[in-house]
C-alpha cells in the first residue's frame, strides 16, 4: 500500500488564524513550514481505489492537491468516498462536510464516534439533503477486519477522552483509537495514531509488529500547554502524551524497528520549526517528523 501523508497538524493548523506564537509567526514568513489539519490517504493494490483516515477542514484541498486523488480525464465525479475515522475530534472530521458533492460517503468509525457524529454533530440530518452517508462499523483488533481497497483496517482502543462537544457522553475505551492497515498482498502494516493518551500494552503490542507508526507528536514536553499559555493543562491531562521524557513517546518508539514518525504537531510545538534542535535529538533516535505530502510505500 502507499501512503500519503495529506496534512501533519494538530487542530488549528500551522499557522493558526488567531495566533501569533513563535510557530504561526514563522509559518507565516516561512510558507514552507506551513502544516494543514492531520489526515491520510491510503491506497491499496488498485491505484484507482483509496480511503481516507481522517477528514479535516482542509480536506478537498488536500484532495485537489494531489493528482492520484482526482478523478482522472474522461471519468465519472469520484462517485463513492471512504473516510476511517480515529476518533470524532472536529480537526478529523469537519471535512465531512465538505465531502457532500460525492453521491456516498462511507464512514468507517467505532461505534461511540458514530454515535456522537450522528447525535451530537447531527451528521444524518445536515447531509443526507445532499449526500448518502453509510455508516460502517471499525472492528478492534482480534475481530474480523473491515477492508476498503483492498487494506485490512481495524481500530485499537486508546482511551476514554471524549470530544468537548460530548464531554457527557458515557465513556467507552474506543474514542479515540489507533488505526491499524494491514495489506494482505503484500503484508505491510501501518499504525495511525494522532491521538495517544497514554502509551497502554496493547498498543506497544501493536506497535511493535507494524512496520510504521504514525503517532501523536502534538507536545514536546509535559508543561509546553501550561508555558505557552494555551491551556492550564499538561499535555498528558489534554490527551496527547508527550514526546520528551521519561514517560514521553520518544522513549518508546526508539527501540521498535518500525519507521516512526510524529504527525498532529500543535503550532507550540517547537518541531514545527525546522532549525530547531529538538529535529536532531529525534534523529539521534531514529525518529522522524512527518511533513505534509509525504508518500511511504509499503
Ligand atoms: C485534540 O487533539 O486534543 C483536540 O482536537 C483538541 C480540540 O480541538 O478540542
Ligand atoms: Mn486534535
Ligand atoms: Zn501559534
Amino acid at each position: 500500500m502507499l501512503l500519503l501523508t495529506l496534512g501533519t497538524a494538530a487542530g488549528g493548523g500551522v499557522p493558526q488564524w488567531n495566533c501569533a506564537c513563535p510557530g504561526c509567526t514563522g509559518a507565516r514568513a516561512h510558507p514552507d513550514r506551513r502544516r494543514s489539519h492531520d489526515s491520510l490517504a491510503v491506497l491499496g493494490q488498485d491505484p484507482s481505489s483509496w480511503f481516507l483516515v481522517n477528514a479535516g477542514p482542509d480536506i478537498t484541498d488536500h484532495l485537489e492537491a494531489h493528482p492520484r486523488l482526482r478523478p482522472g480525464a474522461g471519468e465519472e465525479r469520484t462517485p463513492v468516498i471512504r473516510v476511517l475515522l480515529t476518533d470524532a475530534e472536529l480537526d478529523h472530521t469537519l471535512g465531512l462536510l465538505r465531502l457532500r458533492e460525492a453521491r456516498n460517503v462511507e464512514i468507517y468509525a467505532t461505534a461511540p464516534v458514530r454515535r456522537a457524529l450522528r447525535e451530537r454533530l447531527a451528521l444524518d440530518t445536515v447531509l443526507t439533503p445532499y449526500t448518502t452517508l453509510t455508516w460502517r462499523n471499525l472492528p478492534p483488533p482480534g475481530q474480523s477486519p473491515a477492508v476498503i481497497a483492498g487494506i485490512e483496517v481495524c481500530a485499537v482502543p486508546l482511551s476514554t477522552k471524549r470530544p468537548r462537544y460530548a464531554a457527557d457522553a458515557p465513556e467507552d475505551d474506543s474514542w479515540v483509537t489507533a488505526a491499524r492497515l494491514h495489506d494482505p498482498g503484500r503484508g505491510g502494516t501501518a499504525l495511525y495514531a494522532p491521538a495517544l493518551a497514554g502509551w497502554t500494552a496493547e498498543f506497544g503490542k501493536e506497535a511493535a509488529a507494524a512496520d510504521c507508526v504514525f503517532i501523536d507528536g502534538t507536545f514536546w514536553d509535559d508543561q509546553e500547554p501550561r508555558r505557552l499559555g494555551i491551556s492550564t493543562r499538561t499535555a498528558t491531562a489534554m490527551g496527547h502524551l508527550p514526546i520528551d521524557g521519561p514517560a514521553g513517546t520518544a522513549e518508546h518508539l526508539a527501540p521498535l524497528s518500525a519507521r516512526c514518525l510524529y504527525t498532529h504537531l500543535n503550532n507550540t510545538n517547537p518541531l514545527v520549526d525546522p532549525l530547531a534542535p529538538h529535529h536532531g535529538v529525534l534523529a539521534g533516535r531514529g525518529l522522524e517528523v512527518a511533513q505534509d505530502g509525504m508518500v511511504i510505500e509499503l
